[in-house]
């Protein structure tokens, strides 16, 4: 349609104009997501040298290097252990594995390199989107629930897990789950995620695993429920 952009070059006319892009090209950075982990971390310093730390969807990997940075990957005993469906590439350090993440086998795999236990589990996963809503909301959820089933799993004493999440938020049964596990949970949006996309991340501190421990599927109707807001935007 005359005067209408092909959203390929929506996509390259916002990525040339987006501040965020430049800094983190400028900072060498592998993707800008890396600087909404370092907001999110300066705010609630989640990272520590000497950290075991599982990455889910880690590619192209600029949240590996904010966590190898920050964890003093190499000098600490820390561990940091990626997986991605793409291929990220090699991170000094950083064991990383390409599958997909609901794949059981595959799970293990990331357990056993972290060494069954972590002090913090993080999940940027985004499914590739189809246009229909129903059907990406779905899946979006599916990730999330599956990071979760993980970090419960493998997350020690006061450990954290953060997640992407869209749409207002982690659904319900999710919340409840991250409420009756960890002491705090908050949604946070740090100023690098775009204020027109509806990507928000759930952060889970203090976990203590005295809740239920079975993620249920959600499904097509669950409410989405924002809960404390912790963002240091709004959402
Ligand atoms: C937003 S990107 C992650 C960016 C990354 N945090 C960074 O800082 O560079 C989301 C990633 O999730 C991955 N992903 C989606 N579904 C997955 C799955 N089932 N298993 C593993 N990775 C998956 C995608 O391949 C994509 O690379």
């Amino acid at each position: 349609m005359r005067g209408r952009k092909p959203s390929s070059q929506r996509w390259l006319t916002r990525q040339l104009n987006d501040p965020f892009v430049a800094e983190a090209k400028s900072r060498g950075f592998r993707s800008r997501a890396a600087l909404k982990l370092e907001q999110i971390d300066d705010r609630y310093k989640l990272l520590k040298p000497g950290m075991a730390i599982v990455d889910l969807g880690c590619a192209p990997g600029g949240w590996l290097q904010i966590v190898a940075d920050r964890c003093k990957l190499g000098s600490s005993g820390a561990k940091l252990v990626g997986i991605d469906l793409l291929e990220t590439d090699v991170l000094d350090g950083v064991e990383i594995f390409v599958g997909d993440m609901t794949e059981p086998e595959m799970l293990d795999r990331v357990r056993t390199a972290v060494g069954g236990r972590a002090h913090g589990v993080m999940s940027d996963l985004a499914a590739a989107t189809t246009g229909h809503r129903p059907t990406d909301h779905l899946r979006t959820t599916a990730l999330l629930e599956a990071a979760l089933d993980f970090a419960l799993e493998v997350l020690i004493e006061d450990g954290f897990f953060i997640a992407k999440c869209f749409r207002g938020g982690a659904e319900r049964s999710v919340l409840e789950i991250l409420q009756a596990n960890f002491t705090t949970v908050r949604h946070v949006k740090p100023a690098a995620s775009r204020q027109e996309s509806v990507e928000s991340y759930v952060l889970a501190t203090g976990f203590h695993g005295r809740g239920g421990w079975t993620v249920e599927r959600a499904d097509e109707d669950d409410d989405t429920t924002p809960l404390q807001e912790g963002g240091f935007s709004p959402i």
